[in-house]
């Protein structure tokens, strides 16, 4: 069996396709690399729902005719969730990337922002190490329970305020190979 058709039985409703999500990374990728044309950029991805939007962002930016002088790809991993359905609003570092980033370009690549905490966290903690440049790219936005006003300067789709698992995204670590965006049948995460 498909592991998908495993999934299916759990959705309520697909949110965004795999076409609809390309285009919108491939949207992000030609507004990364205008605003980072002839520099050197650092994707750094947070993981894990970050782990598919960073590589996906960083084979589009190479595709594309015009743009950085090169492109460097790192992760870290922090984690706010847990295995619960909102976030805790405490973002524990799992694994911090142990690449300089001083004087670098760096564009921080998340899944999903929803309150803000872990980005607002990543913004302030990598901004003291001194990089040239520092900015957020978000596939998924959920601006519906923002708590912390944090800046995201590429902005891939606007989510429903449902809770929406796939392309990275996971319930309680599944879902996350899910090649698209949908919303997860409430008995699943109520019972
Ligand atoms: C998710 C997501 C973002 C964060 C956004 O991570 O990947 O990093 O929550 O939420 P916020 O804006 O409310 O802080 P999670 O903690 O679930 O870890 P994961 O990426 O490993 O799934």
């Amino acid at each position: 069996m498909k592991i998908t058709e495993t999934y299916e039985g759990t959705l309520e409703r697909t949110l965004f396709s795999e076409a609809e999500i390309a285009a919108a990374i491939e949207r992000m990728a030609r507004e990364i690399a205008s605003d980072h044309k002839g520099q050197p950029l650092l994707l750094l991805g947070v993981l894990k729902g970050a782990l598919y939007v960073t590589v996906d962002l960083a084979r589009a930016i190479a595709r594309l005719p015009d743009g950085p002088s090169e492109v460097s790809v790192e992760y870290l991993c922090v984690s706010s969730y847990g295995n619960a359905t909102r976030s805790s609003g405490e973002v524990r570092m799992l694994k911090d990337s142990d690449t300089p980033i001083t004087g670098r370009n760096v564009v921080v690549v998340e899944d999903i922002i929803d309150n803000g905490f872990t980005l607002d966290y990543l913004r302030t903690l990598l901004g003291g190490r001194n990089p040239a440049s520092l900015t957020s790219c978000v596939l998924f936005d959920k601006p519906y329970h923002r708590l912390v006003d944090v800046p995201v300067e590429y902005v891939g789709l606007t989510s429903p305020d449902e809770f929406v698992i796939g392309y990275g995204l996971d319930y309680q670590e599944l879902y996350r190979n899910l090649p698209y965006l949908a919303q997860l049948r409430s008995w699943v995460f109520t019972q």
